[in-house]
């Protein structure tokens, strides 16, 4: 297994929060002998935003400096000037964009429907869903370019699949990206660039630490009981860590998923059956 991605070069978006699933993402690709861009938002976390989870710059620093190849460029995924250089700093920088991977997400605005205001859906949406596509967009124009295939693999979630409550913009914005991988593995199979999701269940760091903790006071128990409840329902008997979504991505990256594109593959110890 070592060395699958020696002498690629990969950019994972998001990943400059520790013990996020861009990290293990990251960890994962780099340990396979993958150069990697470490990039995220850049700001402080907003005190005044619970559960904003914006990677901080030291943060950053830290998890590129613990690899043996990699640099850190800060990116919101919103604007897609920063994402186009985002691309453009991979090339410069390493000399090549191989992998892209749009992990960056926000799953925080949780409410019922009727309390969600227009800025905090659009919040949503242009975060997990335009994001990405400046994402796939940016990382394909260089593919192609580049004439040698390429990867572009998207964070998606469960919630890709079915319905969350309290999570409208959420569960759409990645609806959403099931439809992208679709129609976006059609035009860029011919230039062999393969488009996937990866669709992960609940994750207990990162924002589904957050989301655990809010479901568990919707049904008035506490966050343990809540865990314990998802783990029994899991056929597989525990919640989803990083590594499991990472070794998911690692594969989906690999020379041996050549084959695989448009797809939305879960993993979810056999929670999401479909
Ligand atoms: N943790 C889970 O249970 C779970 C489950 C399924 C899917 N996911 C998805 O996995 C991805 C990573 O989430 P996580 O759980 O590691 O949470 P996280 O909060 O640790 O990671 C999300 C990262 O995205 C960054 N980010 C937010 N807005 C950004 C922007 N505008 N530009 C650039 N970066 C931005 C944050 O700073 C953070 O580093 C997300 O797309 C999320 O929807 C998470």
């Amino acid at each position: 297994m070592s060395g699958r991605f020696d002498g690629k070069v990969a950019v994972v978006t998001g990943s400059g929060r520790a013990g996020g699933l861009g990290e293990g993402i990251a960890r994962r690709l780099a340990a396979e002998g993958a150069t990697v861009v470490i990039s995220d938002i850049g700001a402080p976390a907003d005190a005044a935003t619970p559960g904003s989870m914006t990677g901080s710059s030291a943060e950053m620093d830290a998890i590129a400096a613990s690899l043996p190849k990699a640099s850190t460029f800060p990116c919101d995924v919103r604007n897609p000037e920063q994402v186009r250089a985002l691309a453009r700093h991979a090339v410069d920088t390493h000399g090549s964009l191989d992998i892209w991977v749009n992990n960056a997400g926000i799953g925080y605005i949780m409410k019922p429907m009727m309390e969600v205001s227009a800025d905090e859906w659009r919040a949503v949406i242009d975060v997990n869903l335009t994001g990405a596509w400046y994402g796939l967009q940016a990382a394909a124009e260089i593919m192609i370019a580049q004439g040698k295939g390429g990867r572009v693999v998207n964070i998606a979630s469960q919630a890709a699949k079915s319905g969350f409550m309290h999570a409208q913009a959420y569960t759409a914005s990645k609806h959403g990206l099931v439809g992208l991988v679709r129609s976006a593995s059609i035009e860029l199979g011919a230039h062999g660039i393969t488009v996937n999701n990866v669709c992960p269940n609940h994750v207990t760091t990162g924002l589904g630490k957050w989301q655990n903790e809010h479901f568990a006071e919707v049904q008035g128990i506490s966050v343990e009981k809540y865990l314990a409840n998802m783990a029994a329902r899991i056929p597989m008997g525990r919640p989803g860590m990083p590594e499991d979504t990472a070794a998911a991505v690692a594969f989906l990256c690999s020379d041996e998923a050549i084959y695989i594109t448009g797809e939305s593959m879960n993993v979810s110890g056999g929670e999401e059956p479909h």
